[in-house]
């Protein structure tokens, strides 16, 4: 079995589409992500069917709110019994401490892993310039990071090209959560920002999340299960 596990996010409108998904791929998938749009459609009832599929839950709604609130909201995560979820990092180390103590204080038999969002990979240094950061990407990401570890944060979301200095910096045992994964045969010349599941495992990726590859695939199930092939290393049919 891969040590990297596989994350599928249920980036999907409806109740129904989101459950069809997790029974066809439950056994290939290690993880289900619900995020933003799907948990405003379908509310915490998902997570509770998703478990009833023998099933685990990332809870990626990115938390960013004043230290009560973000507390108050990790401990209905842990309630909901989630594997994972996330907040912003950029919140603050005593909104992030916050959350470490109410997930102490409120998580039954295990505790939820929490992961810390650094820079969304959709904001660029003149973004970041824009709203006042003047340090660059790369060392903004890193701060964050060494915050997040400080904090007792499980680890940080991440690109792929970001884990080896993230590694170096707060040590193995802090986890990377990757997005931005292409399988080999969804490879173009033209993208340089992707990873193949095998090249973020390759460079200490603890999780991979995968979407669109799957989600618009002709035919899921072979697509889910090619990634799993590829962390596993076993060859194709
Ligand atoms: O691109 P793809 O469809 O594979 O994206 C899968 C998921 O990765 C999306 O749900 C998106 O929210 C998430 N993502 C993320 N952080 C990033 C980039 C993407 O959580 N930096």
């Amino acid at each position: 079995m891969s040590r990297t596990k596989f994350i599928l996010a249920l980036d999907v409108d409806s109740f129904n589409e989101a459950m069809e998904l997790v029974k066809e791929l439950k056994g290939i998938v290690d993880i289900f992500k619900v995020g933003s749009q799907l948990f405003t459609s379908c509310g915490p009832t998902l997570i509770d069917a998703i478990h009833d599929e023998a099933s685990e839950v990332f809870l990626d709604l990115k938390y960013y709110d004043i230290p009560n609130t973000v507390a108050l909201a990790a401990a209905q995560a842990c309630r909901k019994n989630v594997y994972m979820f996330d907040v912003h990092t950029s919140g603050g180390t005593e909104m992030m401490r916050r959350v470490i103590k109410s997930v102490s204080e409120n998580s039954g038999e295990r505790k939820p892993l929490i992961f810390g969002i650094t820079v969304l990979t959709s904001m660029d240094e003149d973004q970041l310039a824009g709203i006042g950061v003047q340090r660059g990407v790369k060392e903004q990401v890193q701060l964050l990071a060494k915050l997040a570890q400080e904090c007792g944060l499980s680890g940080v979301v991440a690109s792929g090209y970001e884990i080896q200095k993230i590694k170096r910096t707060c040590g193995h045992h802090f986890l990377a959560v990757v997005p931005g994964i292409r399988p080999m045969t969804a490879i173009h010349a033209d993208q340089k920002r992707v990873m193949t599941p095998r090249q973020a495992m390759e460079q200490g990726a603890d999780f991979i999340v995968v979407g669109r590859p799957v989600l618009e695939a002709g035919d899921r199930k072979k697509a889910a299960q090619d990634i799993k092939n590829e962390l596993e290393q076993v060859g194709p049919d």
